[in-house]
């Protein structure tokens, strides 16, 4: 053998290694069916017959009496046994955002499969409305913008999803929007900085280190482990009333939403250049969603939030000349800073999606400094982030469970690690779940479709079930991945 070939067998085995694990073969249809599957196993109240996810079974039943409602029902956000209607409520508003954008290229199954989860949750938020199960009904005096606003959001986008398949409810969801609207903005302010301190539960609620806990609704079934103080950045209640407007204004064509956003718009904020898009920061999401109105001419005066869009977008191009740009890991993850990082990855990988759409719609691109972007640059970012998730990565693993050879085992979820009512039937008292937890055996429970917090920056992942932050499944990380999916699903574009 020629000695120069042999010298350079370090960098054929590394191309053979590039070749092999950028050709893994990934079916995006069987992503979207389990991606969608997932919001079965979140499932809280009673499970009805047809559930698929068969280890879960009915849970939270006493949720509601001593308050005159009934608060059975909605979906568990994580993997403890929590109902946030904050999270659970832009979980709803993504879900139908994914079927609003993208559920005309869903398989019909998969479509019905969707509309399905979309309204276990939906039902419960009309009915909810309140912070704390036991306690804090939202009332006049107790302003939670933030909260209401989101519910007014999902319920809005839940109306126009469901428009053509079932106008009654369509109708019922949108009157109740537009309640839950006029509550937000009828008494501003955030739920956290001010029911804590109304109700007295604070310290053990309160903040710390800077940092403000966040009222959950807790459900102590018999599964539960260990108690968790929630923490989280203080609230902005602003962007949820923008948000919740441009909702409306889409699903009721009411001119007093867009002239609501057109006149607070600038006082609350909700344009400003802030690149995140989360449970708890909407502005890229309204960006985005409002850049539709601007590239169609459908409405005067958003101009700045296209502007802010376009910036978002030109954040995440690193060859672009924006004057900051969001960190990628060294296999191509969108990175940032914090809890759950696929978050990041699924709501950012969605907007890119949906923007690629308003901009192909209307012949529009975007200008990064040196670099103009069109749609299908902007798909190809979300394919990698996509692909990034289902196994194309330095670990060859699948952030999403039950899917490909490799995925995690050890999640931290209780449903999934501690077993079944179904196969023991005896009470896992409080405290005894601490076996299972501790265990480093797989979770005898699949949670099928399930995507996890994720790997850390430099692409590393444990899969231990004591690192909260990578090893939990969320849902309102599984969201918009539905909708990302069932583009990829529909027009598995190729590049490399
Ligand atoms: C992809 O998955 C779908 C749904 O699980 C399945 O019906 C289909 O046969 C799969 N396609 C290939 C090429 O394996
Ligand atoms: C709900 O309210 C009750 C009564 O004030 C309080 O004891 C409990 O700690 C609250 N729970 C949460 C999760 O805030
Ligand atoms: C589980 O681990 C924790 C922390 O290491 C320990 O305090 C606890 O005793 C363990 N529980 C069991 C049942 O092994």
């Amino acid at each position: 053998m020629n000695p120069l070939l042999l010298l350079l067998l370090p960098f054929w085995l590394l191309i053979l290694q590039f070749v092999v694990c950028n050709s893994i073969y990934l079916n995006y249809t069987e992503a979207l069916s389990k991606s969608i599957l997932f919001f079965e196993g979140q499932r809280s109240g009673y499970i009805p017959s047809n559930q698929r996810i068969t280890w879960r079974g009915n849970s939270a039943l006493g949720d509601g009496p001593g308050f005159f409602s009934d608060l059975r029902g909605g979906y568990y956000n994580g993997g403890d046994n929590v109902k946030s209607t904050y999270t659970m409520a832009f979980t709803t508003t993504m879900l139908a955002w994914s079927v609003i954008e993208f559920g005309e290229m869903m398989p019909k199954e998969e479509l019905r499969n969707t509309l399905v989860a979309i309204r276990w949750s939906a039902d419960y938020l009309p009915e909810d409305m309140d912070m704390n199960r036991t306690v804090y009904k939202l009332q006049a005096i107790d302003p939670a913008s933030e909260v209401a606003g989101e519910v007014a959001a999902a319920l809005a986008a839940t109306s126009i999803a469901f428009r053509s398949f079932d106008p009654y409810y369509s109708d019922s969801l949108l009157k109740a929007a537009s309640g839950a609207f006029d509550y937000a903005d009828l008494y501003h302010g955030s739920y956290s900085e001010t029911v804590l301190i109304k109700y007295g539960v604070c310290p053990y609620y309160c903040a710390f280190d800077g940092y403000q806990a966040s009222i959950y609704s807790h459900t102590h079934t018999h599964t539960h482990t260990h108690t968790h103080t929630y923490k989280r950045m203080v609230t902005h209640w602003q962007d949820e009333l923008i948000w919740g407007a441009a909702w409306l204004s889409k699903a009721s064509k009411d001119e007093r939403y867009m002239e609501y956003i057109q006149k607070n718009g600038d006082t609350l904020a909700a344009n400003e250049n802030i690149n995140e898009f989360g449970w708890d920061k909407k502005h890229a999401g309204i960006n985005v969603l409002l850049s539709k109105e601007v590239l169609e001419r459908k409405a005067y005066g958003l101009d700045s939030y296209k502007t802010s869009a376009d910036n978002f977008i030109c954040t995440l191009i690193p060859e672009s000349s924006s004057s900051s740009h969001i960190a990628y890991t060294p296999g191509g993850l969108i990175y940032r800073e914090g809890e759950k990082n696929l978050q990041h990855s699924t709501s950012i990988t969605f907007l890119l999606l949906v923007y690629a759409k308003y901009l192909k719609q209307s012949s529009g691109s975007i200008n990064c400094g040196s670099v103009r972007v069109g749609p299908a640059k902007l798909r190809v970012m979300a394919k990698r982030q996509v692909d990034y998730i289902l196994g194309k990565n330095p670990k060859g693993m699948s952030y999403m469970v039950g899917y490909g050879r490799k995925y995690p085992q050890r999640i931290h979820h209780r449903g999934s690690f501690i077993p079944s009512i179904k196969d023991h039937p005896q009470v896992i008292k409080c405290k005894e779940g601490s076996i299972y937890f501790n265990s480093s055996n797989p979770n005898p429970n699949i949670l099928i479709g399930a995507v996890v917090g994720g790997p850390q920056k430099d692409d590393e992942y444990e899969d231990d079930r004591t690192d909260i932050s990578k090893s939990e499944p969320t849902t309102y990380i599984n969201a918009p991945f539905v909708g990302a999916l069932a583009f990829f699903a529909a027009k598995p574009i190729h590049h490399n």
